[in-house]
Parts: structure tokens; sequence; C-alpha cells
């Protein structure tokens, strides 16, 4: 018997007894599955709790999310990053009251065309929400696959993350959401990425490659990345009588449609910063202070230098907000809310 086919007997029955309780496990509501779904890609569990239970609050069903306006959607994603899954998943919420009544199509290809789902998140909702014998392979299941089976190819490499999604499908058992969630949950726990698998806890022990060969460590084999490009940054946070100075960020490109300091390419002496700010239409009274920080983004870094000045006056073609407005209605990203953080004494 191949590997696959020892996988549904070996991880139901631990699944079941190992799960951690998760708020998105509770129900099998589709547009809760696909909502955790969309918040778990490249996002840690623990870092979605709050947001999951805070969205559902604000907009708890899909009439609600495609009514939503775009300011309500990034403040509810502030802090979450990749903000086109937010947009994605209004417009995918339109296409749903427009096309399916506002029922969430069951078919996996009316799913997979949604906007913003790819194979992985449309086999984890078929499967998940409709017990359909649908996979969801990403890179934790690629991790896993790659070490039961030793197999040395870069799980990077498309064809193979599809050769998994058929092996896996071929033996999806009736209880598919289970399954697949059963897979997830051991990339996520005793298969996982940045310490020692514990092999000796896995339920697959005695049929994987890796755990019988003490081979764990060797896998998954990915090619090597690029480097990232880095950038540096001077933002500026300007303060007039309890008023600071933001600015929206275009509608393309990184961030967009996003709130923002004012900033510009490069670190600047911190002399030159008031006729910078000049240039900007500021009058500056007072350099207060300087620090540095950095963001990392899937392409680019920024290594940035904050420059905290007074101004004399509200001016400038900027949006002038108390700090209740920032808290309460514009989405700062990480990457400035760090200089904001510092501010308030976070
Ligand atoms: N990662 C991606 N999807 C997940 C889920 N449904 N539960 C836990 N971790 C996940």
């Amino acid at each position: 018997m191949d590997i696959f086919e020892k996988l549904p007997e070996a991880l139901l029955p631990w699944f079941d007894e190992n799960k951690r309780d998760l708020p998105w496990r509770r129900d099998k509501e589709p547009y809760h599955v696909w909502l955790s779904e969309i918040m778990l890609q490249q996002t840690r569990v623990e870092a979605v709790k709050g947001y999951y239970h805070r969205f559902l609050e604000a907009l708890p069903d899909i009439e609600a999310l495609a009514e939503a306006d775009d300011e309500l959607l990034h403040k509810l994603w502030e802090g979450l990053g990749y903000y086109s899954r937010v947009r994605n998943l209004k417009k995918a919420a339109l296409v749903i009251m427009e096309r399916y009544e506002g029922i969430f199509p069951r078919k996996y290809e009316a799913v997979l065309a949604l906007p913003g789902i790819g194979n992985y998140t449309a086999g984890a909702i078929c499967s998940i929400a409709f017990d359909q014998p649908k996979a969801a392979v990403d890179g934790n299941v690629l991790r896993v696959i790659s070490r039961l089976t030793e197999d040395g190819t870069p799980i990077d490499l498309p064809a193979y993350k599809k050769k998994v999604q058929t092996a896996l499908e071929a033996v999806y058992p009736q209880a598919a959401g289970q399954f697949t969630q059963a897979l997830m949950e051991l990339g996520a726990t005793l298969c996982g990425p940045n310490w020692k698998p514990r092999c000796a806890e896995c339920p697959c022990g005695s049929f994987c490659g890796s755990a019988l060969h003490g081979t764990a460590e060797q896998f998954p084999v990915k090619t090597p990345k690029a480097k990232r490009k880095t950038e540096k940054r001077t933002v500026f946070i300007l303060s007039c009588d309890g008023r600071y100075a933001l600015e929206k960020r275009p509608d393309m490109g990184l961030l967009a449609g996003l709130w923002q300091f004012p900033n510009v390419a490069g670190w600047l002496e911190p002399e030159k910063a008031p006729e910078a700010v000049e240039a900007m239409g500021i009058k500056p009274r007072e350099l207060l202070r300087q620090i540095h920080r950095k963001h990392i983004f899937t392409h680019i870094e920024w290594e940035m230098q904050g420059i905290y000045l007074e101004t004399a006056e509200i001016s400038g073609n900027f949006v002038w907000m108390t700090a209740e407005e920032i808290k309460g209605k514009a989405a700062l990203p990480t990457a400035f809310r760090q200089f904001w953080e510092e501010e308030q004494g976070v």
C-alpha cells in the first residue's frame, strides 16, 4: 500500500484527539471558512484569532461584506498585511450577491473563479465547508508530504504541488473537511517548519520515510530565493496641537489606498528635514527626535528613518487627524504604525 493510502486512517483519529480549538473550527458556514482561510494565508493562527472575531462582528454575512466601504475593510484588516486580500473578499462577495443570490457557491470551479481564490483556498473551502474530496495544498502540506515520501523535488515547483494535490485527492475519505484540516494541523504542530519535527509523537511515524530514516530535517527542498531589495525612506511624523499629518497612498501598488505619514525616498540628514517639509507646504517649528525602524514586505524591505517634527500650523495637502481619529478610522499599515506606537509610548 502506498504512503498516501495510509494517511486517512492515521490522521483522522489523531486529529480528532489532538486538534486545537480554533474559532473557525466551531462551524462549517462557508462564509466563515472562506474568511478564515483568506486570513490564514501567510499569517499565523495566533495573529488571526482576534481579527476573525472582529471582522465577523462588523460584517456578519456576505451581504454585509458586499456593502462594506473600503475604509472600514482596511481598518478591519489593519496590521494583517497583504491588503489586496480584503479587497478581493469584497469583490468576491459582490459576485456572490449578483450571480448566486448571496449564497456561497458549492461547485469547485465556481469557487475557484471567485476573486482572490486560488487552488489552495478553493480546496480548503470545498472540503471543509462541503466535505468534497478536494485537497488544500500549501507550504505546510508540501513539507509533510515531502518528508513522508523523502521527495527532494523543490516544493516551490508548481508541477510538484499539482502532483501532490492529485495524489491526495485520490485517497480522500468521506470526512473530507477533517482530512484537510488534519494535514494542515500536522504541518502546523508536529511537523512544523522551524523546529525539529516531533516524529516520536507522529501518527505517521510507522510509515514516514523521514521518521524511519531520521531525515526529516533534510526536507523540504526549496529553490533558493533571490535576495529582497532594500530601500531607505524618511518618514515625517508632523504634529500640531494634538493633530498629525496623514495622507492616503495611491490606489495602485504597495499598500494601495491605505493611510501613511508623509515620506520621501532616501535618508535625509535631520538638519535638512525642515527644508524638506517646507517643500510640502509645512511650517516646521521644532525638530523633536529621530528613530529608525524597518519593515519587510514580500519583495522589498524598507529601512526607515522617522523624523518627529512639531509644526507651526495645520497646513499642506494632508489630513490632520487626532489620536482618536487615527485609532478609530484610518487604516495605518504596520510599516508606519511603528512610528505611531512610538509616539503613543506603546
Ligand atoms: N492554516 C491554513 N488554514 C488553516 C486552518 N483552517 N486551521 C489552522 N491553520 C490553518
